[in-house]
């Protein structure tokens, strides 16, 4: 038997306070909060009648839950979907003011037959704490889709539309429109591309600069569901090419991965951040379809991965897509242990004081084979961090972190292919039930959950060799009542 219990509370992450959770929603920014609407189920805690949850923040760090947003009605249950701010009411909804649209998949399950899915608006005038469904549900249907959903919307100024991307099955739609209303369908991108494996999901597509270059490519995420048949699970790819308002042209059939860890899924960038401010912030599900609905947390479930700031980077792999933590974060950290610099890695223990923590390190392998981070409580649980220079490959190990035996994939082990470098950054952010490995400032990531039994409070660095170094490094409790 599991034991059920609220230890798993994340503290810098989002999670609803009670029930069930899985895909952000309507991630936007207005007024100075930024929105998060969440696929909600307030019945139980697991997968249900889909619902959007709601909550705010003012850093995306310290969230606020809101009441409901929206519940199902006559056209079926409320999937996924994005919010952007019709700046220049062209809707119609808002009489000459600004306000909050949401676009969204209707989810109509039938007696006989496949489910119906087609898109749907809702609109809200006082910044997304009610909201109306727009009289014209639903405003765009396609003939023979099944899976036809998870619409993104964004206002593409070079050809001044709105543009929507949509999951279709293993493809993705680009429809675009003058008012939100009426849709007309320009492309259809994927055939034969990418992971192939399962049904694509919760799609985005937006343009983003190079760190340290003027040059600017469009990025689309694509999330690839679980198929049952493989070991992997739930994960999320992207493409990397030219958009030109109708049309996605990828730059080559590389498959690239978001993530390598088994805990992000169906995330998306917020909308409507202020140009001011230029940054493109993604959030994805901490979670995988695969054990989503067992992982042991009883009274709630899932969190949110944290907001991470997107950048392009050109790498000896190629073009990357970066992800660092968003800097409002480091508002959140609190006294460090300052590591010795320069030291021997060999054998080194380390107390950490307080969950959650911040790991930050560099080291030098030199010829070292492995370095290997070992988070540890106080009954021996252990959650494995190897740096594998044989293999070229970070490893991450939780087969014996805790509760695990829920589902044979939370045991695998998750590997993520480095390149051999002099030095390896790593940062590892720690919440009660969660790990996000940043890999040389972003350019991979690794994000997983763990559930220990009690929390961790050592970390031991070893290594086969005495020229190993730990360059420097830190540990910082992360705090937030
Ligand atoms: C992705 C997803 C979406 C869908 C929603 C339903 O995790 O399957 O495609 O809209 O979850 O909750």
């Amino acid at each position: 038997l599991l034991q059920k219990t609220d230890q798993y509370r994340p503290e810098i992450h989002f999670a609803p306070e009670k029930n069930w959770m899985n895909d952000p929603n309507g991630m936007v920014y207005f007024n100075g909060f930024y929105h998060l609407f969440f696929q909600h189920n307030p019945q139980d805690s697991v997968w249900g009648p889909m619902h959007w949850g709601h909550a705010i923040s003012k850093d995306m760090i310290h969230w606020e839950e809101q009441s409901i947003a929206l519940f199902p009605d006559e056209l079926g249950m409320i999937f996924s979907g994005s919010i952007v701010i019709d700046w220049n009411n062209t809707t119609g909804f808002f009489d000459d003011q600004t306000g909050m649209v949401a676009i969204f998949t209707h989810h109509l399950d039938q007696s006989s037959g496949p489910p119906k899915q087609y898109q749907s608006l809702a609109y809200s005038k006082d910044e997304g704490r009610t909201w109306v469904k727009f009289s014209g549900n639903p405003v765009l249907k396609h003939e023979s889709k099944v899976d036809f959903r998870d619409p993104k919307v964004f206002w593409h100024d070079d050809t001044q539309r709105w543009v929507m991307v949509l999951a279709t099955g293993q493809t993705i739609m680009i429809y675009t429109s003058l008012n939100l209303i009426d849709w007309q369908f320009a492309s259809e991108f994927g055939e034969g591309r990418g992971y192939q494996d399962a049904v694509w999901e919760c799609p985005d597509l937006f343009e983003l600069g190079m760190e340290g270059a003027s040059l600017k490519k469009w990025v689309m995420l694509v999330s690839v569901g679980d198929n049952p048949h493989k070991q992997e699970g739930s994960k999320t790819q992207y493409f990397i090419g030219d958009f030109d308002g109708e049309v996605f042209t990828p730059d080559d059939e590389l498959v690239r991965w978001l993530d390598y860890g088994k805990d992000n899924y169906a995330g998306v960038s917020f909308s409507d951040i202020l140009p001011a401010d230029g940054r493109r912030i993604y959030m994805g599900w901490m979670s995988n379809w695969r054990y989503a609905n067992e992982v042991p947390t009883g009274e709630w479930r899932s969190q949110m991965t944290l907001p991470r700031k997107l950048s392009l980077v050109e790498t000896n792999q190629g073009v990357l897509l970066n992800q660092k933590p968003v800097e409002e974060l480091m508002n959140y950290a609190q006294d460090y242990i300052k590591l010795p610099s320069n030291q021997a890695l060999v054998n080194l223990t380390l107390p950490i004081v307080k969950n959650p923590f911040m790991i930050d390190v560099i080291v030098a392998p030199a010829d070292a084979k492995e370095i290997i981070f070992t988070l540890q409580t106080c009954s021996g649980e252990e959650l494995v961090v190897k740096i594998d220079n044989r293999k070229e490959v970070l490893v991450l190990d939780r087969s014996r972190s805790g509760v695990v035996e829920f589902s044979d994939l939370f045991s695998c082990e998750q590997v993520l292919p480095i390149s051999i470098e002099k030095r390896y950054h790593l940062q590892m952010i720690c919440d009660h039930s969660s790990i996000e490995i940043f890999i040389n400032e972003g350019n991979y990531a690794l994000t997983s959950l763990v559930y220990p039994r009690s929390a961790f409070d050592t970390l031991t660095v070893t290594t086969d060799s005495l020229k190993a170094k730990l360059v420097e490094g830190e540990i910082r409790q992360l705090k937030n009542d």
